[in-house]
């Protein structure tokens, strides 16, 4: 357990990283430097030529895929594959090189994963990282043995007197980081060490065909000239030439889709979200009025936000689109509802229904398209379930190809968050509908405690729309994960003019997030939040109250219910 030993290492009282921390803040760096990104002009993007890939050998790290970000990020695609994958799936790639990643187990132990042999059989450039180098010195001869001294942490990285591709342009000593108590004690036959540190002799190793092992992790922020050492290995060693561009990922997959479809039906549910957005605009483009998307507002939706995502994909793009108001029908089955759980169940299930009658009426139809993500596939294949029964719970669309026989269509389903952003911006999206902070399937409401009903929720839009408007002025929208307001059914007094006033409490929610699986709330200035509470409990008569939110996931979750 490498990494998970981490934490444990803590000598003072003074806190110190875990592994969740740096993967963290190596996003949160990605995701800075991708905001002002501009996606690759076209001529840039016509590096001509096939998809070549790093393949990343997952043995369980949780950095494995941040290793593959990382590649991708050098313009150089990379997919991640499991450490027993066949070499049928493997070769299906046009592999370029091999990455090891690291891992809990310890090579020495008897029914340690190992790669599989044909990552060594290819005569492909190999890049062990931790486990991985020791996976690699086991398998072709060398010893590892437990190290006397754990390494965590920052430490100095030198390099010894031979030469290697992999350190091009980087200055020594550098900072590296380490998390490992194993250690080469032996090198295979071949291997020389390349780089050291003051308690790992053998820091980096190498031979002359071109193997490598890594004793510290460069895909972590904290290996400041980590990405280089990575796009040296992929440039330099693998002799990749940079083709993965959003530019050349379009022509691929509009030429892909209209393989797929051949002369189907598609249809495709819009939820006003940047994913279902980016891949109705791209089937579309590779299909035009095969597709079409079922947009069913729920009435549980913002203000304006009906009206201005049918407008950009009706006018602007010219598709074809089914436009469901199932206000009343939402409605009527919240009535009564208070239990969060009960509530999502409920609006799900509606959903289903009319998305099954919107179907209906067009006929046969033969494939559903879904924005389903990377992240996504990796979180259904590790918890055990089939890659590709996962739907995404989000917009509900869950339950249908069972029962319509439809086949799936997921053309961004190996791509980040932030690509699919870039994606959608070179296809021409509003920068307003790529850049949307997430908004559940469920809508507002889960931001109305307690029942739900049209008075509420026309108090929660106004109350909502001042929020965004507030922080769109003070340019904190895209800093921010999540900004939005929760109408409590908590009533207190209030006055104002001469008058008692006995109104709602509005609870105002903003957080920071790299994947909303744990959040901090957001350190708003006081002048903006001062704004955002007077204007509420001016513009909103039934408001005589607003507080502030300022508890972190966990414990607390982003939304209130
Ligand atoms: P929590 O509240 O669990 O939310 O911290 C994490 C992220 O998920 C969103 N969320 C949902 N999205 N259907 C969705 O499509 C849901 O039922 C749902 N519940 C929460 C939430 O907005 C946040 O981004």
């Amino acid at each position: 357990m490498e990494e998970d030993r981490a934490e444990d290492t803590a000598e003072t009282n003074r806190r110190v990283a875990t592994t969740g921390d740096i993967e963290v803040s190596t996003y949160l760096e990605i995701a800075e430097e991708k905001g002002g990104a501009q996606p690759a002009a076209a001529a840039e993007a016509e590096v001509a030529g096939e998809r070549e890939t790093i393949v990343v050998v997952d043995f369980g790290s949780q950095y494995s895929l941040l290793i593959t970000r990382r590649i991708r990020e050098c313009q150089v695609y990379a997919e991640m594959v499991e450490h027993d994958a066949p070499w049928e799936r493997v070769a299906s790639l046009n592999p370029k090189g091999f990455i090891l990643s690291g891992g809990p187990a310890s090579a020495y132990e008897p029914g340690a994963p190992l790669a599989p042999s044909y990552v060594y059989e290819s005569g492909l450039p190999v890049l062990g990282i931790c486990y991985g180098m020791q996976v690699l010195a086991r398998q072709l001869g060398g010893q590892v043995t437990p190290g006397v001294k754990r390494e965590y942490g920052q430490t100095l990285l030198h390099l010894s007197d031979v030469e290697s591709p992999l350190f091009a342009g980087i200055e020594t000593p550098s900072q590296v980081w380490m998390s490992h108590a194993d250690r080469i004690e032996a090198m295979p036959p071949g291997f020389r060490a390349l780089a050291y540190t003051e308690n790992s002799p053998i820091a980096v190793m190498g031979s002359d065909n071109r193997v490598f092992g890594l004793q510290f992790h460069p895909e972590v922020v904290h290996t400041p000239q980590g990405k280089t050492l990575l796009k040296n290995f992929a440039f330099r060693v693998c002799g990749c030439r940079g083709n993965w561009t959003m530019g050349n990922f379009i022509s691929e997959s509009v030429e892909r889709i209209r393989q797929q479809v051949g002369d189907g039906k598609v249809i495709s549910a819009l939820s006003g979200g940047v994913d279902s957005a980016v891949v109705a605009t791209l089937i579309h483009r590779a299909v035009g009025d095969q597709l079409t998307c079922i947009y069913v507002n729920n009435g549980l939706l913002r203000r304006e936000e009906v009206e201005r995502t049918f407008n950009v994909f009706r006018l602007n793009l010219g598709m074809q689109i089914n436009f469901v108001d199932g206000t009343d029908r939402f409605l009527k089955r919240l009535k009564g509802v208070t239990d969060p759980e009960r509530k999502r169940i409920a609006i799900g299930q509606e959903f289903i229904k009319i998305f099954e009658e919107e179907a209906k009426k067009l006929g046969k139809v033969d494939f559903l398209a879904q924005g389903t993500l990377y992240p996504d596939v990796i979180e259904s294949a590790s918890s055990g379930s089939s890659v590709s029964a996962k739907i995404k719970t989000h917009h509900n669309v869950g339950g249908l190809p069972a029962k319509m026989v439809l086949k799936l269509i997921e053309p961004v389903r190996y791509l980040f968050k932030d690509e699919v952003r870039q994606l959608g911006i070179e296809l021409g999206l509003p920068e307003e509908m790529v850049w949307r902070q997430p908004f559940p399937g469920p809508g507002l409401a889960i931001r109305i405690i307690g029942e739900v009903t049209s008075e509420k929720l026309e108090i929660l839009r106004s109350a909502d729309f001042i929020v965004m408007n507030e922080i769109k002025q003070a340019q904190l929208y895209r800093q921010l994960w999540q900004t939005f307001a929760v109408l409590t059914d908590v009533r207190s007094v209030g006055v104002m003019g001469d008058h008692r006033t006995y109104g709602y409490l509005v609870g105002i929610r903003a957080v920071t997030s790299q994947d909303a699986m744990t959040a901090d709330w957001a350190r708003m200035p006081y002048d903006v939040l001062a704004r955002i509470s007077n204007r509420i409990v001016n513009e909103v008569p039934e408001v005589n109250r607003v507080v502030y939110d300022i508890t972190s996931k966990p414990p607390s979750t982003i939304e209130w219910e």
